[in-house]
């Protein structure tokens, strides 16, 4: 799978980490920085360039950290056809694409450790969803939301 991936400081190491681990299960991985640790930087310009490439297909899907997942999160659910979730549990992870559809999954990099991290993320990349009508009907709902100016 082609995955995106994008950081500010608080998740850098476990950005470094998450590549290294996916690119050793045979992902193609594009790393939409940060490139290094810069305490300064700030979440939105690596996850909105993310966030716009799965919208583009240009990535399956997206991991978006920072230091608690909810700039991340906040951030990335504000591109179009973005459908961005703060995970912490596997079953979260699993569910989260199953009904919802999911196409980031964001995380904490001060709030949880690599191995959770690479757990949280093998279930996304490997959980489809469903296309049972109900949850259709659900995304549909959301999906009018965004074409809404309130
Ligand atoms: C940066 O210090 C921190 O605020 C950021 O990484 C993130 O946690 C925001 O939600």
């Amino acid at each position: 799978m082609r995955v995106g991936i994008a950081t500010d400081h608080g998740g850098f190491g476990l950005k470094e980490e998450l590549v290294t681990q996916l690119r050793g299960a045979g992902h193609e991985v594009v790393d939409f920085g940060a490139h290094r640790l810069s305490e300064g930087d700030d979440y939105p310009d690596y996850v909105v360039p993310l966030a716009q490439a799965v919208v583009a297909g240009k990535v399956d899907r997206g991991v978006a950290i920072c230091g608690s997942g909810v700039g991340a999160s906040v951030c990335a659910n504000k591109i179009q056809g973005i459908r961005a979730a703060l995970i912490h549990d596997h079953f979260s992870a699993k569910q989260g694409v199953e009904d919802d559809h999911m196409n980031i999954i964001c995380m904490g990099g001060r709030t949880v450790g690599p191995a959770v991290a690479w757990d949280l993320v093998q279930t996304f990349l490997t959980a489809e969803f469903s296309q049972a009508e109900r949850h259709l009907r659900r995304l549909d709902k959301v999906a009018s939301l965004e074409a809404r100016k309130t």
